[in-house]
């Protein structure tokens, strides 16, 4: 089977006429939708075309933090010291290094569904050797040129890829691997969950943020976020893809990996902010870590 791996541009800084911009836009739009349409017709791929095109319509928006993605935005100041934490918990980095500015140096963590790179960006900030990876090529050039004006982003690679051909030739290759408000969007998540442990080295960390599958999560969620307050573009989410902790933890025991921390998170839409709380459920962070026998 075909590899359709493309490693796209690391620290880019290219300038292009704006002919010549608008010609490679077209070039690029035509070859992101050949690509995604192979990734699709693959069996064993995890990629909804329908989650992709919607994620896709919101690329223009993606790095405006009072824009649709406000909520991700947010979310990093909840889940960058989630992961920096539990990085520390399981001995991946020592509590020391906790307190330091590249607190995560050394270390190699996998975004999967990096979309335009909210998160992968501050984890390489702050030390990480972080490679995103994400099915839409469109949303990876966001990602690409985002980090190029970036003077502080170091060390970060994207690529236009599942995660189901990446581990292909990157098996038990990363420290961390992280998927943050993505399994929800996925087919199969069995597989998903597989192959994201399948990148991670024995004794790696996997950090997993989600929505529960409840009343409160699909009232909060669908009913009112996309719905009511429109703070979530319509659409975003499918109640029939969430999948509750206890779900989650099972596949990921079926893959050799313990969970060590399942928190509730919440956000409160008027003060644009997440918390840690005791209920987990409407949405929550999970992390596990794989056996090392
Ligand atoms: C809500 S966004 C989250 C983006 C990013 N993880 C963040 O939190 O900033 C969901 C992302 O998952 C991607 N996605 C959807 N299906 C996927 C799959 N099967 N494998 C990997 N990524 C997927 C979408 O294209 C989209 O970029």
């Amino acid at each position: 089977m075909m590899v359709l791996c493309s490693i796209a541009l690391t620290r880019v800084g290219f300038q292009f006429s704006t002919t010549s911009r608008k010609c490679l836009c077209k070039t690029r739009n035509l070859s992101a939708s050949i690509k995604l349409s192979r990734m699709l017709s693959d069996s064993n791929s995890t990629v909804d075309k329908k989650e992709v095109d919607h994620h896709n319509k919101l690329k223009d928006e993606w790095w405006d933090p009072t824009g649709k993605m406000k909520g991700l935005h947010a979310m990093n100041a909840l889940r960058v010291p989630f992961i920096k934490n539990g990085l520390a918990n399981s001995g991946a980095i020592s509590a020391d290094a906790v307190k330091t500015r590249e607190s995560l140096k050394g270390l190699k963590i996998l975004d999967v569904g990096c979309g335009g790179g909210l998160l992968s960006e501050p984890l390489s900030m702050i030390g990480a050797d972080v490679t995103g990876l994400e099915p839409s090529a469109e949303l990876i050039n966001i990602a690409i040129s985002h980090a190029a004006q970036n003077s502080v982003t170091k060390n970060i690679r994207y690529i236009s890829c599942t995660i189901e051909d990446h581990i292909k030739d990157h098996a038990e290759v990363y420290d961390a691997v992280v998927a943050s408000e993505v399994v929800e969007h996925v087919v199969n998540p069995e597989l998903f969950i597989k192959s994201c442990v399948t990148a991670l080295k024995p004794g790696g960390s996997i950090f997993v943020t989600t929505l529960n599958k409840t009343y409160l999560s699909w009232l909060c969620g669908i009913i009112i976020a996309e719905n009511v307050l429109n703070i979530v573009p319509k659409g975003t989410h499918s109640y029939d893809k969430f999948i509750p902790p206890h779900q989650l933890q099972q596949m990921l025991e079926k893959n050799h990996c313990r969970t060590v921390q399942t928190v509730g998170t919440f956000y409160n839409v008027l003060t644009n902010s997440w918390s840690i709380v005791p209920y987990k459920g409407f949405c929550y962070a999970l992390h596990a870590v794989k056996s090392t026998a």
